[in-house]
């Protein structure tokens, strides 16, 4: 089985990428060891404090943000961070060609219950037009130069594209390195298979709820097909089944905080994964536009997510536009 720099090498990625790939790795490994040690290595429970999207940090969530920010920052390719976790960005080497944003820890209510987590990452060019501080960040996810995830489950994964399709590693335990497990990710164009916080329905605007309402009729209704419900209540575990055997997944609009109608986050979420979902042949939509066409107007921005396979997003959009 190959090993990961070959394979980047083979694919004629840039030398920098190789790098900045090369650090995630290490610290994937690091967050994967203790995640494993569990209640052993005491990094379970939460801490005092909040973050900047006014959640309860877990002390994983604190751990993962600053072994990928300390590692990151050392490495003479990176210009600087963005992090769920930190209210601004932070700055690396002044000539760094890349920008790499990240969920340190997604799936944060999981690590309690030890139940799937992941790291998400998405790295952008350092723009050549002056810009500095946050600013440099906003661009549209469709400039994104690399995208993936590392999924902490049963075993370890690290999933991503730098713009060739999507390429899936597998942390081989006995040897410390990741192996290539599956070469070119395809997403089915349709699917019987859903994923949404079912919860939060009485929160969804109309056409949404009529769409979900559709889909649980099974063959009896309009959609004249059974549908399965999956939620792992991690986006990154989520999007992973998604890649793997198709699916709809979403976090749409819904109405519980007024003023704040998203919970995903467009730097540190939306765009690594819809890169990701599109490269493998799927469709990544926040309801209004393609994700990758979203121009950021800051670092936290929040956005609706409708993502999968491709037939199956295209029929929720026709819903929303309000064609049902
Ligand atoms: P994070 O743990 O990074 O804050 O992200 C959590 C997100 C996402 O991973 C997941 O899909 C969603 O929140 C789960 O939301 P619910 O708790 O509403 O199910
Ligand atoms: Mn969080
Ligand atoms: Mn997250
Ligand atoms: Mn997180």
């Amino acid at each position: 089985m190959q090993r990961l720099i070959p394979t980047l090498r083979r694919d004629q990625v840039a030398e920098g990428l190789i790098s900045v790939i090369n650090t995630l790795q290490i610290c994937a490994k690091e967050i994967s060891y203790r995640l494993h040690q569990g209640e052993l290595a005491g990094v379970l429970g939460s801490t005092l404090d909040e973050n900047i999207q006014g959640e309860t940090q877990k002390k994983l969530d604190v751990l993962a943000n600053q072994l990928l920010k300390d590692i990151l920052l050392e490495n003479k390719f990176v210009r600087a961070v963005a992090s769920e976790e930190e209210e601004g960005i932070v700055e690396g080497f002044d000539d760094g060609r890349y920008l790499v944003a990240f969920d340190p820890l997604d799936g944060s209510s999981n690590i309690d219950i030890n139940s799937m987590v992941g790291t998400i990452f998405s790295v952008l060019p350092t723009p050549e037009d002056g810009r500095s501080g946050s600013e440099m960040f906003l661009q549209p996810g469709r400039e994104q130069v690399m995208a993936g995830y590392v999924l902490y489950g049963p075993s370890t994964m690290l999933v991503f594209t730098t713009g060739k399709g999507v390429r899936v590693f597998t942390l081989d335990t006995t040897v410390g390195e990741f192996l290539l497990t599956d070469e070119n990710v395809e997403i089915p164009a349709d699917t019987c298979e859903f994923a949404i916080n079912m919860s939060n329905y009485r929160h969804w605007q109309p056409e949404m709820r009529t769409y979900i309402d559709d889909l649980l009729a099974g063959d009896t209704g309009p959609r004249c097909k059974n549908f399965n419900m999956r939620w792992i209540a991690a986006m990154v575990a989520d999007v992973h089944r998604v890649l793997c055997r198709g699916g709809l997944f979403t976090y749409p609009w819904d109405k519980r905080k007024p003023g704040k109608p998203y919970k995903l986050r467009l730097m540190y979420e939306g765009n690594p994964m819809a890169y990701l979902v599109e490269q493998a042949g799927g469709r990544a939509h926040s309801g209004e536009q393609r994700i990758l066409d979203i121009q950021p107007e800051h670092i936290h921005q929040r956005i609706g997510v409708i993502l999968g396979s491709a037939n199956e997003v295209d029929t929720c959009l026709s819903y929303l536009q309000g064609s049902h």
